[in-house]
This record gives C-alpha cells, structure tokens and sequence, in this order.
C-alpha cells in the first residue's frame, strides 16, 4: 500500500506522546506509605542541616521500571504541588530552595536500590543533607545539599517512568524540624565570649597605649630631649629662685 507507507515514522513519534498522554490521563498512584525517620536508635536522626529517612524499601514494586526521587518541601508549598515538575527543572533546583524553588528532588535511584528483600547488615536508611560539595553548583540540581534551616519540612516519594511522567507517588511525611537548641546555643555562647574578647583585648590595648605615653613621657623628661623641650620654663625658673634667694638673702643682710 502506498497509503500506509508515510504513516510509518509518524506513528513512531506518535507512540510516545500517546504513552505519556495514557500516564497523564490515568494520573499518579497514591501509595499506602508515609515516609518516616530511622526508626533506629542513630545518633544524629536529625542534626541541624540533615535527617535520616528509612528507605522506601518494597514500596515501589509495581513500579520497578522508575526512577524513585526524594521530594523535600516546605509545608506551605504541598496543597497545590505540581508533581508534574521533573527533577532537576529550575523550580525543583535544591540551590534555590526555599525562596523561590519550594520543593527540592534530590537522591534519584531505580528500584533495584530499593528491594524487598533485606540483606543483614544493609544500610536501609538515607540521610538526607549530607551532599556539601554541590551545595552552591547551580550545574548541579537535584544535589542532596546541607538544608538551609531547622524547617519544618516534609518530604515524599516520586516515581516517574523515562519520560519523566510521574506514575506513583508515597504520602507527605509529617513535618520534620531540625535540630537548633544547643546550636543556637553555642552560637550565642559563642557570640557572646567573642564579645567579651574584642571588650578586653580593647581595653587592654587602651591601657598599653596609656602605659606607653606615661612610659614615653617619663623617659623624654630624664633625657636631654625633656630638657630641650622645657628651654622656655627652666631657666626662668632658675632665675626666678636665683632672684629670690638672692633677695631673700640679701635683705636680711642688708637690715643688719
Ligand atoms: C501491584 O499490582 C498488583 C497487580 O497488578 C496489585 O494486585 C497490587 O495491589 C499492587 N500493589 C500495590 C502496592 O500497588
Ligand atoms: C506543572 O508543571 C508542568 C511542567 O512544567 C506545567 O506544564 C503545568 O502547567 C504545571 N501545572 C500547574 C498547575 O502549574
């Protein structure tokens, strides 16, 4: 048929935008699953610019074929989400998060990472913060940053197919805050004895430079520099008394 010919390359661009409309229309799964802290006793669950997440571990099965993203937002951002961002895309950048990027996707894994079955003595957590060498690279997006304050944040996760559809989602975690207390503390600790060292060693410094001129005026005044400069008081001085003793003498001198 020549008919069916042409139809060939555009039926081959057509499959898939027409895979992409299906993931579109048939909208994103709601998976049964609130992500959640370690639940083992780590220290430093939360420190006051990262927190560990236990691992999606199963939750993906049906979707082996995605790639599963964290997703970390601040509260205010979840009521209109757009799940439809992609990772990476400058609304989802972590280096603008939170001005003007209210969600950041970051830690971009397939499911493989992500198995249900649990060898012993397997990492099954995610600290989430812990990347601080793309912290500033705006070349790199989806960087698993230090976060920028104690929060609160929630976080879920994504799976989107190659094309970048997203297909399953998790819920929203409940909102996670960092630790600040005994860092606000030291920091003010902190401040504060800086204070109190810049008030000494200016006290100190005031002090040594009265020392010194004291110091400086003793020692110019016992050498002849002292002398020089007092040309104009000295000898009258000297001759002041050299009068009066004269006087004083001669007077009773002359009375008798
Ligand atoms: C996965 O898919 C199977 C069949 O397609 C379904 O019965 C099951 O409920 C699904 N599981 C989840 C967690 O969605
Ligand atoms: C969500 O993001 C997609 C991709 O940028 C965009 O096409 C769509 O309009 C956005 N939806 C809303 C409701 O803002």
């Amino acid at each position: 048929h020549p008919h069916s010919r042409p139809r060939h390359p555009r039926t081959r661009t057509m499959v898939p935008l027409l895979l992409l409309l299906l993931a579109t229309a048939h909208g994103l799964e709601k998976i049964q699953y609130k992500p959640e802290l370690a639940v083992s006793n780590l220290e430093g669950r939360t420190t006051a610019s990262t927190f560990v997440l236990e691992q999606p571990r199963c939750i993906f099965k049906n979707y082996s074929d995605t790639e599963i993203w964290l997703v970390v937002a601040i509260p205010s951002a979840i009521p209109d989400f757009n799940n439809s961002l992609a990772p990476g895309s400058p609304e989802r950048a972590f280096q603008k998060f939170p001005e003007s990027a209210h969600a950041y996707m970051t830690l971009g894994t397939t499911f493989m990472n992500y198995p249900c079955n649990r060898t012993p003595g397997e990492i099954t957590v995610l600290r989430v913060g812990s990347e601080t060498s793309c912290a500033k690279d705006m070349s790199r997006p989806t960087c698993n940053g230090p976060l920028p304050g104690p929060g609160p944040y929630q976080v879920k996760f994504l799976a989107f197919n190659s094309l970048t559809v997203p297909l399953a989602e998790t819920e929203w975690s409940e909102p996670i805050t960092l630790r600040t207390g005994s860092a606000a503390g030291t920091l003010m600790k902190s401040r504060h004895s800086a204070g109190m060292i810049a008030l000494t060693s200016i006290l100190s410094i005031l002090l040594a430079i009265l020392l010194a001129i004291l110091v400086a005026m003793l020692v110019s005044c016992g050498s002849d520099t002292c002398g020089s400069s007092g040309t104009f008081s000295k000898p009258d001085m000297v001759s002041v008394q050299r009068y009066n003793t004269h006087h004083v003498y001669d007077q009773p001198a002359a009375q008798l």
